[in-house]
């Protein structure tokens, strides 16, 4: 099976290595050759190869390029299309209030054929119905499940695990760094020492408003409202609130209180529709989600059959992220469709 990797930062280099220590087990487990055909980037270059690109060279490269054979390629786009795989990764830059570019690379590569797995949130909290469906029409797998809480089988446990299953509501804590922030503030640190902590650490970006600002959460709690409820979200619908103006003193209160504070992300269904918030909550101790700490993610699903399910991924990092993609190659090989379980969709 061939794969087109577009974006090949921190995501796909750890996938590209996952991929050589698994290469065994893919092969002896389910018959799976995974070989990567192409590479593109926005400034690293772009490589193709039919025979197979060498990863531990492209992995030690700076520019690309010197893998490349046969005709230039001028561009991402164009690489879509001349990329010889059967599979898209797309691991691209993400917009979170426009999802692009990613939804449109996602969309054109639909449109070639070929399947799609991505980590960006973008196409799923932006296009999902759109895109879910021109994979349908095509009997193409569109699978992403590194999106939401780095790679832990939380879309596969909706797509099937609950089968025949109304999800009700879904509550989660679902960024890395604004929980970081307020388990860092529990133990008396301000917002700037532990921002500064955690850009040290690489985990809080530059710029770190998207986390701040509570857009990734929005995001994420989009694309489990769609994939979960059939909702038809966008990240505008969200009633948003972050963490900006959260003070030491508010979170002191909650844990004089025996509570703890956390950016809750939740989605419910209220007159026929699904609603989404996100926003600072004072969740009771007794709650799984009051127990992640630092970096970690948790999620709560409400269900007609299951009164509460709850899944906790701890310590998630580009490693694992990298293993979601490799779970939806390795479901898409195995025909694995959103389609077969839930026709609705
Ligand atoms: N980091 C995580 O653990 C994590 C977890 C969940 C989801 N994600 C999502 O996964 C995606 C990748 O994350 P990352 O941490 O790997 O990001 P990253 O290190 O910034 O890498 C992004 C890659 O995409 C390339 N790129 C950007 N725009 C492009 C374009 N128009 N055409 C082709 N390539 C393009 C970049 O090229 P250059 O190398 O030339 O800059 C780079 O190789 C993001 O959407 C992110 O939200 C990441």
């Amino acid at each position: 099976v061939n794969l087109a990797l577009l974006g090949f930062g921190n995501v796909a280099r750890a996938f590209a290595r996952l991929l050589l220590r698994k290469q065994e087990t893919l092969l002896n487990d389910y018959g799976l050759e995974l070989r990567v055909t192409g590479i593109a980037t926005h400034s690293h270059g772009i490589a193709i190869d039919s025979s197979g690109i060498d990863l531990e060279a492209a992995l030690a490269a700076d520019m690309l390029d010197a893998l490349h054979t046969g005709d230039p390629v001028e561009d991402s786009k164009a690489f879509l299309a001349a990329c010889p795989a059967q599979f898209v990764i797309e691991t691209t830059w993400l917009d979170p209030r426009t999802g692009q570019p990613a939804t449109d690379y996602v969309r054109r590569a639909l449109q070639l054929g070929r399947h799609v797995v991505t980590a960006n949130k973008g196409p799923v909290a932006f296009a999902y119905r759109e895109l879910k469906s021109l994979a349908a029409q095509k009997d193409l797998a569109f699978f992403f499940e590194s999106t939401v809480m780095d790679g832990g089988p939380v879309l596969s446990t909706l797509r099937e695990g609950l089968p025949a299953t109304d999800i009700t509501r879904i509550r989660g804590v679902l960024n890395s760094t604004t929980n970081a922030l307020l388990c860092d503030m529990e133990g008396g640190t301000t917002f700037a020492e532990s921002l500064r902590r955690l850009q040290e650490l690489g985990i809080a970006e530059a710029d770190p408003s998207n986390d701040v600002d509570g857009w990734d959460s929005t995001v994420k709690i989009v694309v489990l409202a769609n994939v979960g409820m059939n909702a038809d979200l966008r990240p505008q619908d969200v009633d948003r609130t972050g963490i900006g103006q959260v003070t030491p003193d508010r979170v002191r209160a909650a844990q004089e209180a025996g509570k703890r504070l956390k950016l809750i992300c939740e989605a419910w269904r209220e007159d026929g529709e699904v609603k989404a918030k996100v926003a600072p909550v004072e969740v009771p101790r007794e709650d799984p989600l009051s127990i992640v700490e630092g970096t970690s993610g948790v999620v709560t699903f409400h269900a007609d059959t299951l009164p509460a399910l709850t899944l906790i991924e701890s310590d998630p990092t580009p490693d694992t992220t990298a293993y979601g993609l490799l779970a939806d190659i390795i479901n898409a090989a195995r025909g694995r469709r959103w389609s077969m379980v839930r026709r609705r969709f």
